[in-house]
């Protein structure tokens, strides 16, 4: 099979917001409790955080990530998560029906985010909470002193504001699951009043406004269209949430869920732009996809998971190679609307349906999917550019055209090289791939690696090593051409130094 990209120079969607490589990390499960945070453990450093997983998180150069929530933030009390640690309460989380010690609070993550060199994207509870308890918070982290939030923050040891600049105004609202799930009139009154309280509190912030649950939610559109209208002049990002996965044991219509992703994306971003024209606003609202992953081979493990454990073992999806390949897929699809997503939140970061797992007292290591998110997180930096794809396409059970080729380039201008990332989805086929960049002279391939050549079931839980990245050398530069061949079920990644 053949197939071609064609790229211009200066045909360009738009340049990559760095928040595009978010991650998530919640109270849930082992993200916090054994995942970043272990003072026991051999790697831990003097505030017990583990330096292995710190180290993992900085090889995915996460820019960005959301915290505490998720489900959890809707019933939880920010205040409880301040001050002396023996003072601080246990209580019941309702969202994941475990019991929260708050012995990691909100300075204890802050001091985590800049060890781990990221940026926290903070979500207030919007569930059984509302505009008090998010300005208060707000003034807490941002305001620099001389108040009462804020100076009760030096109390507690940070002299200096923690400058949180991106805010979501609470999570998933319209989910029956929801603490405190609202109808979209409700939430978009309440939405409106918290996000003007948190702009006069702080105006250099930016603020996210919940959309649909999934484009699955019975209320998607409508939902979006409502809460927009009453929230369109506080707010600056609409979210997206989505997961996927392969119950039905189909890998083709697996592979091709990433289309699913385009079409929500679009469709959000055609409400977005229907709110903007009808009142006349000269505003953009842009996306944030703040959950983004596949979720669900751990449904039936959580489902019997015994209730108000600290900590127990949640949400741990232990990923496979289709996995991977389709992760591969929606960090394409992600880049190429570019323009519009501006945030994304891979959720989530650390053994809750994560890239990084941790053992207890012992290792942290990489699930498959953790390859293709370091890749384009690294190297997926500058302009993306508008992709012409030549590639045959195949139907599947809920796709009419799939391209078995999916990719895109994105020129970095600063590192002076362009970036192919491609996915072949064919099982059987390998695939003479041209890609012609016009505009550009190449020097020479920097780097050309694959995932490609195992079982698609395979994980890495027994052998921690057993998928990772390998050399292809079969790429080569002809003129402005680079040609090579993408196996069968391969994730492909190749860099070319500009002269
Ligand atoms: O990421 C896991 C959960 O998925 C989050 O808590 C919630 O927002 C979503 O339903």
């Amino acid at each position: 099979m053949k197939a071609d990209l064609v790229v211009n120079r200066e045909n360009i969607i738009s340049e990559v917001d760095p928040r595009l490589y978010g991650s998530f990390i919640e109270h849930l499960g082992r993200a916090v409790y054994s995942g970043i945070y272990e003072p026991g453990h051999e790697t831990a450093n003097e505030d017990g955080f583990r330096q292995d997983v710190i180290d993992l998180v900085n090889e995915l150069n996460v820019p960005l990530v959301r915290y505490p929530g998720g489900n959890f933030v809707s019933g939880f009390n920010w205040e409880d998560s301040i001050g002396p640690k023996e003072d601080r309460p246990t209580r019941l989380d309702l969202a994941w029906r475990t019991v929260e010690t708050n012995e990691v609070g909100l300075h204890e993550f802050m001091n985590w985010a800049q060890q781990a060199d990221t940026e926290v994207n903070m979500a207030v509870n919007l569930g059984t909470r509302g505009v008090d308890a998010a300005r208060n918070l707000l003034e807490y982290s941002n305001h620099p002193g001389g108040t009462y939030w804020s100076d009760l923050r030096k109390e507690n040891g940070a002299e200096e504001p923690f400058g949180i600049k991106t805010w979501c105004l609470g999570n998933e609202m319209d989910g029956p699951w929801q603490i405190g799930a609202k109808t979209a009139d409700e939430y978009g009154r309440l939405a409106t009043e918290t996000a003007k309280a948190m702009k006069l509190v702080d105006d250099s912030i930016e603020l996210v406004l919940c959309g649909s649950s999934s484009s699955k939610m019975p209320t998607f559109g409508e939902w979006e269209y409502t809460v927009l209208d009453h929230a369109y002049d506080y707010v600056d990002y609409l979210s997206l949430h989505m997961y996927w996965g392969n119950q039905e044991e189909d890998l083709e219509n697996y592979l091709a869920k990433s289309i699913e992703m385009d079409e929500f994306i679009k469709g959000v971003v055609a409400i977005c732009d229907a709110v903007k024209a009808k009142n006349g606003s000269d505003k953009t609202i842009n996306l944030s996809f703040d959950e983004w992953n596949v979720w669900y081979h751990s449904n039936k493990a959580d489902d019997e998971m015994e209730p108000w454990q600290i900590a127990p073992p949640l949400l741990e999806d232990i990923y496979n190679f289709e996995d991977a390949l389709l992760v591969g897929c929606l960090l394409i699809t992600l880049l190429k609307n570019a323009d519009r997503v501006k945030i994304a939140c891979l959720a989530q970061l650390v053994n809750v349906i994560a890239p990084i797992m941790t053992i207890e007292n012992g290792e942290a290591w990489k699930q498959p999917i953790f390859y293709p998110f370091m890749q384009v997180s690294n190297y997926g930096r500058g302009n993306v550019l508008t992709p012409s794809v030549e590639s045959e396409t195949y139907a599947s059970k809920d796709f009419s055209e799939v391209p078995y080729v999916e990719t895109i380039a994105v020129h970095n201008e600063e590192a002076d090289e362009v970036v192919v990332f491609a996915v072949n989805r064919s099982k059987e086929e390998s695939v003479n791939f041209t890609t012609t960049l016009n505009g550009f002279t190449l020097e020479s391939i920097v780097e050309s690696t694959e995932l490609a050549g195992y079982d698609i079931k395979l994980t890495n839980e027994q052998d921690h090593d057993g998928i990772k990245l390998a050399d292809n050398n079969d790429f080569e530069i002809n003129g402005n051409e680079l040609v090579g061949e993408l196996k069968p079920l391969s994730w492909n990644t190749i860099r070319i130094s500009l002269k």
